[in-house]
């Protein structure tokens, strides 16, 4: 582990606060606030979805590889009343049988994961038939203008952001690996950054 790797978390929640406060609180709230059944949330982070899980979820399970972050989300939910396992796992190799959750949440984290077809493929195989993808990322622009300044600053972002991508068309990646989106939400990340502004907010079902 690198040291901007524990820096980074360790600064993970101020780094977020204004962005949180403006934007993301209410956007997880309801999207997260739809997860039921046995839930699967992965690059958990430092737990920022944690308060807004409800009552509909039976069994939740959180995977994070990055051990600053891992520490920092068991320390939330031993502080909070949410009973959560946490698994340290990359979301390209997630130890789990396939077909077992009813939903799985991602949230800021496709940007960053190392093979986002080869997650997406392990998403699916985890989901249940009428399992739901909760997603909400931050992607490229459509802008064609804003595109080409997330493809010039793309390798600086990946640095400060700890391998953050910010030029990833994330939607065309779920669809591509057999996705129907079903819902979706555009948005922009106010209080960040221009090259990471663009938001999408969905949901996802595999194809039959
Ligand atoms: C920008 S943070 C988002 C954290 C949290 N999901 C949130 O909404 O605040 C990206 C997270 O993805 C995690 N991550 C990095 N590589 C990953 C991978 N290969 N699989 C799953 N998570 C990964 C990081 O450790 C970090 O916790």
């Amino acid at each position: 582990m690198s040291i901007w790797g524990r820096v980074f978390a360790a600064g993970y929640d101020r780094i977020m606060e204004g962005a949180e406060k403006s934007v993301l609180r209410a956007h997880r709230q309801a999207l997260v606030g739809r997860a039921s059944g046995r839930v699967l949330e992965i690059g958990g982070g430092t737990g920022a979805n944690l308060p807004f899980y409800g009552d509909d979820v039976a069994e939740l399970v959180i995977t994070e590889p990055e051990e600053p972050m891992a520490r920092r989300l068991e320390d939330k939910l031993a502080a909070s009343a949410r009973t959560a396992e946490v698994v340290r796992a990359p979301a390209e190799d997630l130890p789990f049988v396939d077909a077992s959750f009813d939903v799985v949440v991602s949230t800021l984290v496709l940007c960053t994961v190392g093979d986002p077809a080869k997650s997406l493929t392990e998403i699916r195989r985890l989901l249940k038939p009428d399992g739901r993808l909760l997603f909400l990322e931050h992607v490229r622009s459509d802008d064609p203008g804003l595109a080409r300044w997330q493809d010039r600053l793309h390798g600086i972002q990946v640095r400060i952001g700890h391998g953050c991508h910010c030029n990833r068309d994330t939607l065309a990646s779920i669809e591509s690996a057999g996705f129907t989106v079903s819902e979706l939400r555009h948005d922009q990340l106010l209080k960040a950054p221009p090259i990471v502004r663009p938001l999408v907010i969905g949901i996802a079902q595999a194809k039959a």
